[in-house]
């Protein structure tokens, strides 16, 4: 009897050691441990055994037996519970640093390849590029651009105003166009000057398909001796080509702004004949010329300032501003 217990243990625990999956760790404690397992059948031949000693050995020899092979699927069944869960975690881990075999590469926005083209072309007619504060005061958005602040000029900027600490309320704007930049170019090197200034500018406007309350726009400046409208018809003209192409040609109208006199507004025409407003321009005013503290007498120059926005959308046909600042990458990845 013993031998039997003791073969049918080791068989056991053989095939416990030998198990790889957990459906047979459960299948193994059924079968040696179940109700008809083969340890647990053991335990009806004890009664058959000659002697009450013999019975008591058997039994205390078959209770151990069971607690070993219980001791024993208990371990393997934990052992081959963490392999699987390691493997789950392998399977499931998300990896941070996959390697795609062929690299996507991003681009920039149509605005800023818009941006960097003007400024290209520009720089390529003898430009420079300057640069102005976005949080603007009411002197060099307003003021310095002949616009006191009762000419009802200013109504057709619609203003956002910040309050900033130390400052009156309503003299710190967010700036409604890069034409006080200007002034800015005047005071810091003076003339001659041959400059543009692209950057964002701030309106209160409700986004519809031509409006945004941000947008981008370009300015530009020439200040020399003698400088006249022909200069900057001239200048207007060469960029047009140069920026869209030699099918294109401008032309300008006349218009209505404080800070130049004569003022006008231009166009570009299309190979097809169509018109499109592009900005607006002018003769600097000898007001602005003394409050970048220039002598009007001895200096005079032009001005001109466009939306970015539609320049991008001419060369690209977007119907819908919005798109532009959506940030919709299906929009984006078409340029
Ligand atoms: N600042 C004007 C605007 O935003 C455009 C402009 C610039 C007009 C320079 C004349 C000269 O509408």
């Amino acid at each position: 009897m013993i031998e039997t217990i003791v073969a049918a243990r080791d068989a056991a625990l053989d095939q416990i050691a030998a198990a790889n999956t957990l459906d047979e760790i459960v299948r193994m404690d059924q079968d040696v441990l179940g109700k008809r397992g083969s340890l647990t059948v053991l335990k009806t031949r004890l009664g058959t055994l000659a002697t009450a000693d013999d019975k008591k050995r058997a039994g205390q020899e078959l209770n151990a037996a069971q607690r070993q092979v219980a001791g024993a699927l208990t371990e393997r069944r934990s052992q081959l519970q963490a392999a699987d869960r390691e493997q789950r975690v392998a399977a499931e881990r998300l990896d941070l640093t996959e390697h795609v075999a062929a690299r996507r590469r991003g681009h920039a926005h149509i605005v800023t390849q818009a941006w960097e083209r003007l400024e290209d072309v520009f720089v390529g007619l003898g430009f420079t590029v300057a640069e102005g504060p976005e949080v603007e005061t009411d002197w060099y958005n307003f003021e310095a651009l002949n616009m006191p602040s009762s000419h009802p000029a200013r109504n057709e900027f619609d203003t956002l105003f910040l309050d900033h600490a130390g400052a009156p309320a309503g003299t710190t704007v967010l700036r409604t166009h890069t034409s006080p930049v200007q002034i800015r170019a005047m005071l810091a090197s003076g003339p001659p000057l041959y400059v543009v200034a692209p950057g964002r500018v701030f309106r209160r406007d409700t986004p519809d398909a031509t409006h945004m309350p941000v947008f981008h726009q370009i300015e530009g400046l020439v200040i020399d001796r003698d400088i006249n409208l022909g200069h900057l018809a001239g200048t207007i003209e060469a960029f047009t080509r140069a920026f869209f192409g030699p099918g294109f040609t401008s032309r300008l109208r006349p218009s209505y702004f404080p800070f130049t006199e004569p003022s006008g507004e231009f166009d570009i025409r299309t190979p097809s004949g169509e018109w499109l407003e592009l900005g607006g321009c002018g003769m600097v005013h000898p007001n602005v010329l003394r409050a970048g503290g220039i002598d009007p007498e001895t200096w005079s120059g032009f001005a001109f300032g466009f939306g970015v926005y539609r320049v991008a959308k001419e060369r690209h046909r977007v119907d819908d501003l919005r798109e532009m600042f959506t940030g919709n990458i299906r929009f984006a990845e078409q340029f």
